[in-house]
């Protein structure tokens, strides 16, 4: 939630700053704002909207300056406005914060600031920070935010400048991320990698519990403290071009169109030559005994992530035999979950920065589990708190309904599954080289039902002049219903219910009438007839129906109004395919609507408030 970007060095810094901050306005965009330190004084602007309107505002109104900082925020304390927006200062105008996160006492710290004569102009708990800092400011900026960071709980990332040492910006962490770029002479502070990559590949990922102060000539770091801390340089590998949006109109569609290439890489290096083993790097300790001591899998997520986790379960269940359960990871945390040493916990998240996801890591890890991680971002706060880690190796995923992360996600899963057979015996060899060979086959397969983009372009039409929809399957094909009615709800805004086929006539089923269309997945063997049959049920209620089925199923024809067919593969990997003409219908409902497809309302891409 909220994206920071911080500069100091010779360069003009506003074009910088908003150059960054739109690497960063997936992660919230209801409003923007920069300060800029110039000769002795702060000046701040900023602007209820979208990082274009703040950009129009400061076309007519420069700010000229070489140190600033600049934010774009989802709003969590006070509706977006001009004046809940970030850069807060004190009462005296000299120091300006950006935050993101959430400052858990901020009521009581208010109280107390104001009842020591401060004056607060806006909703949120962000304007704690600068007046914390003016009551503690004596001359030392370093010194005033550790004495803040002794009063403030909660979750932050946030950075300071002050007038009086125009000549550093000070910053600090705690579960909220934060990454500092190295440059030559110049140096940057920002919520992610994305936002820096124009400018240095080389960062300082800082760890919770610390503070830098950053100058134009070097970055200091130290802990909550002040103890200095010896940082390892993290040289990013991929370049800025791999974020931008290359020739599509929007980064879904360009993500859409990478996941073929992403499945690739999820999975380069990590079947044995003969194909009858999962190899994973160092960052998983999963030895034969460890794995032995598991009864049972706890996989916890949240959203598309979570749906993943749910095909998770499927797959697991089948080829371990152990019980699986999935969980919504804000629903998790709060049934005090039985789970014990011998529980291994899952949590997928593409960002590792999600705070639900990381709160049900810490309670899991309380409670003796064992935790794997399946991210997509090195150095999250996921990745570094689980005791294993996959990394998805998707890229950056920019658009904020996920799609290439979700593909790898399963790819992970899949690797887990036949990784974790072979340590406990419940997959002969011949049967794990199979799936891995089909595993392996998949993303050229992805790409041949890319090539349906036209057709899925075309049936967007049908779903765009409904307000509501319905997606149905069983099995494997319901957790990927789940799937494709979240994309289309929050790109589209149209309603979209996913339903469990066999559960329709317990009542949703009232809600089919003449026309409205209803996705059928129908991709699952041992239940195919089954399927039909509730296929059938909402056809005797004239639905518009669309099946998706594996190439060869042509009596589906007969049934339902029309047919996506997928190249065949084995039943349990069928959701890497089932999930492609899903995201390309959501993709094209909103943009046939005309919404703004990469960034929907009230929605942001890190979610790191509970
Ligand atoms: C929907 C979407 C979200 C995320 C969820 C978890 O398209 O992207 O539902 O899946 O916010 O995010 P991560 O995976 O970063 O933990």
């Amino acid at each position: 939630m909220c994206g920071i970007m911080g500069y100091i060095g010779s360069k003009e810094v506003e074009p910088i700053l908003l150059d960054g901050l739109s690497k960063l306005e997936y992660r919230g965009y209801d409003s923007a704002g920069i300060a800029v330190v110039k000769e002795g004084k702060v000046k701040i602007e900023k602007k209820e909207g979208k990082l274009k309107i703040l950009e129009e505002r400061l076309k007519a109104k420069s700010l000229k300056g070489n140190v600033g900082i600049g934010h774009t925020r989802w709003a969590t304390h006070g509706s977006p406005s001009d004046k809940n927006s970030h850069p807060h200062s004190d009462c005296s105008g000299k120091i300006a914060v950006v935050h993101n996160g959430i400052i858990e006492n901020y009521l009581y710290l208010r109280e107390w600031l104001q009842s020591e004569g401060h004056n607060f102009t806006s909703e949120t708990d962000t304007e704690v920070l600068p007046h914390l800092v003016e009551h503690y400011y004596q001359g030392n900026l370093q010194e005033a935010v550790q004495k803040v960071l002794t009063k403030v709980e909660g979750s932050f990332a946030f950075a300071v400048c002050c007038e009086d040492e125009p000549d550093k910006l000070v910053v600090a962490r705690q579960d909220s991320p934060l990454v500092l770029g190295l440059g030559d002479g110049e140096n940057f502070v920002a919520s992610d990698i994305p936002a820096i990559l124009n400018y240095t590949r080389d960062t300082y990922i800082l760890d919770d519990g610390q503070m830098a102060v950053v100058t134009a000539d070097g970055i200091e770091v130290f802990d909550f403290k002040g103890n200095e801390v010896d940082k390892k340089i993290f040289r990013v590998k991929w370049d800025a071009a791999a974020a931008e949006k290359g020739g599509y109109d929007h980064f879904m569609i360009k993500e859409i169109h990478e996941q073929p290439k992403a499945i690739r890489e999820t999975l380069t290096g990590r079947i044995s030559e003969n194909k009858s083993s999962v190899l994973f790097d160092e960052n998983v300790a999963l030895t034969k005994e460890r794995v032995s001591r598991i009864d049972k899998i706890a996989i916890v997520a949240c959203g598309t992530a979570y749906h993943a986790g749910l095909v998770g379960k499927y797959v697991m269940e089948k080829t371990l035999h152990i019980p699986v359960e999935t969980d919504i990871a804000s629903e998790f945390r709060y049934r005090d979950p039985l789970i014990n040493k011998r529980t291994l916990m899952i949590v997928i998240s593409q960002s590792g920065e999600t705070a639900d996801t990381l709160a049900a890591l810490r309670e899991a890890k309380r409670k003796g589990a064992r935790v794997l991680a399946i991210t997509n971002v090195v150095g999250s706060s996921v990745s570094r708190e689980a005791d294993d880690v996959i990394y998805t190796w998707a890229g950056p995923e920019i658009a904020v309904a996920s799609t290439k992360a979700y593909i790898t996600q399963l790819a992970s899963l899949y690797l887990v599954a036949v990784y974790l057979a072979e340590k406990l015996g419940t997959m002969d060899a011949q049967v794990r080289k199979n799936f891995l060979q089909e595993l392996e086959q998949l993303p050229e397969k992805a790409e041949l039902v890319l090539q349906d983009e036209e057709r899925i372009q075309k049936l967007a039409k049908e779903f765009v002049a409904w307000d509501d929809s319905f997606f149905i399957g069983r099995s494997l094909d319901y957790a990927v219903a789940l799937e494709g009615s979240l994309k289309l709800k929050e790109i589209s805004y149209i309603h979209a219910e996913a339903y469990a086929a066999g559960e329709l006539k317990h009542g949703t089923l009232a809600l089919i009438v003449p026309g409205i269309p209803v996705m059928a997945l129908v991709t699952q063997e041992d239940i195919y007839e089954k399927t039909v049959s509730n296929i059938k049920e909402v056809k005797a209620r004239d639905a518009f129906v669309t099946a998706i089925a594996f190439e060869g199923r042509k009596e589906i024809e007969k049934v339902v109004d029309q047919v996506i067919y997928l190249p065949r593969t084995t039943t349990l990997l069928a959701p890497i395919l089932t999930v492609i003409p899903l995201q390309l219908l959501a993709y094209y409902g909103a943009v046939e609507r005309g919404e703004d497809v990469d960034k929907p309302r009230n929605l942001a891409k890190s979610v790191t408030v509970e």
